[in-house]
């Protein structure tokens, strides 16, 4: 979806909020990542119908009104100089690292998809002249198999790994990183409510102190999706315990 938008500069893995119209239904906005920006004009989002507000906005015709608030949260710091940039991405995550692979085009793109029909929404990064792996689970496309056996054999000791996609997948991904002593960035998602950090409703589990924590569990510390992340460093994430 194209939204005329002058929006102030973005930086690679923020995200929207975005409401599909002014009725209350959907009563809260939505978060999205932004797919591409274009000075002046406005951003595309690539999304995927999963629900009620996802459904009104692949209804709306060209010229309706969208209620957008953002650009929100941190976002994709740049690789040191040298660094093997792999990306890694599962489904419509793939769309947070839309900005970033233009950004670093002498990068890996592994994509993780269900089925061919999916994995052609690497195509666009792929167009930018990123090498790119595909990987389907029925082995319609690409690679048959997981993004992380693919990583595992891509993965160099001056590797940077930046990923998006299910946790379940971060998760993995976050592992085989951290058993490698290779830095990982995790953009994660989160159901949200405001997108600012006010409702503490994306509230993920770290291991990272928090201000003023002093009880027993005080290693483990609540952080907000929306506003101190989407990014994460993997080693900050209490992955067994989100
Ligand atoms: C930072 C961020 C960036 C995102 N970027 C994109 C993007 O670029 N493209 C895209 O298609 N989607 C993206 N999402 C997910 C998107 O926000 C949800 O798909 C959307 O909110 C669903 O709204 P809905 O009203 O259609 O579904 P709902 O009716 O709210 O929910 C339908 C179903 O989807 C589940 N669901 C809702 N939100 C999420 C979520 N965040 N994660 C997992 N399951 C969820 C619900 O539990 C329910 O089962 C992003 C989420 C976050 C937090
Ligand atoms: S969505 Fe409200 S605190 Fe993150």
């Amino acid at each position: 979806m194209g939204i005329e938008w002058d929006h102030p500069a973005i930086e690679p893995g923020q995200f929207v909020m975005v409401k599909p119209n002014s009725a209350y239904d959907p009563l809260l906005r939505r978060p999205f990542g932004i797919y591409s920006v274009s000075k002046g004009k406005g951003m595309e989002l690539l999304y995927k119908v999963v629900g009620r507000g996802t459904a009104i906005m692949a209804g709306l015709a060209p010229g309706e009104k969208v209620d957008v608030l953002g650009p929100l949260g941190n976002f994709f710091p740049a690789p040191r100089r040298g660094k093997e940039v792999l990306m890694v991405a599962g489904g419509i995550g793939v769309a947070s690292l839309k900005i970033f692979a233009e950004r670093h085009k002498n990068s890996t793109l592994i994509y993780g998809a269900r089925t061919k029909v999916e994995a052609r929404l690497a195509g666009d990064i792929k167009k930018l002249g990123v090498r790119t792996i595909i990987t389907t689970e029925d082995g319609s496309a690409g690679v048959k198999g997981l993004v992380t056996d693919v990583l595992k054999k891509e993965m160099a000791r001056d590797s940077i790994v930046y990923a998006c996609g299910p946790m379940a997948m971060l998760k993995a991904v976050s592992k085989i990183s951290g058993e490698a002593d290779v830095k990982c960035l995790v953009s994660l998602e989160r159901s949200m409510a405001c997108g600012v950090g006010a409702c503490l409703g994306c509230a993920v589990k770290t291991l990272e102190r928090g201000m003023g924590c002093n009880h027993n569990d005080a290693a483990k510390t609540l952080k907000m999706v929306c506003a101190d992340g989407p990014v994460f460093d993997a080693t900050a994430i209490d992955w067994e315990n989100l």
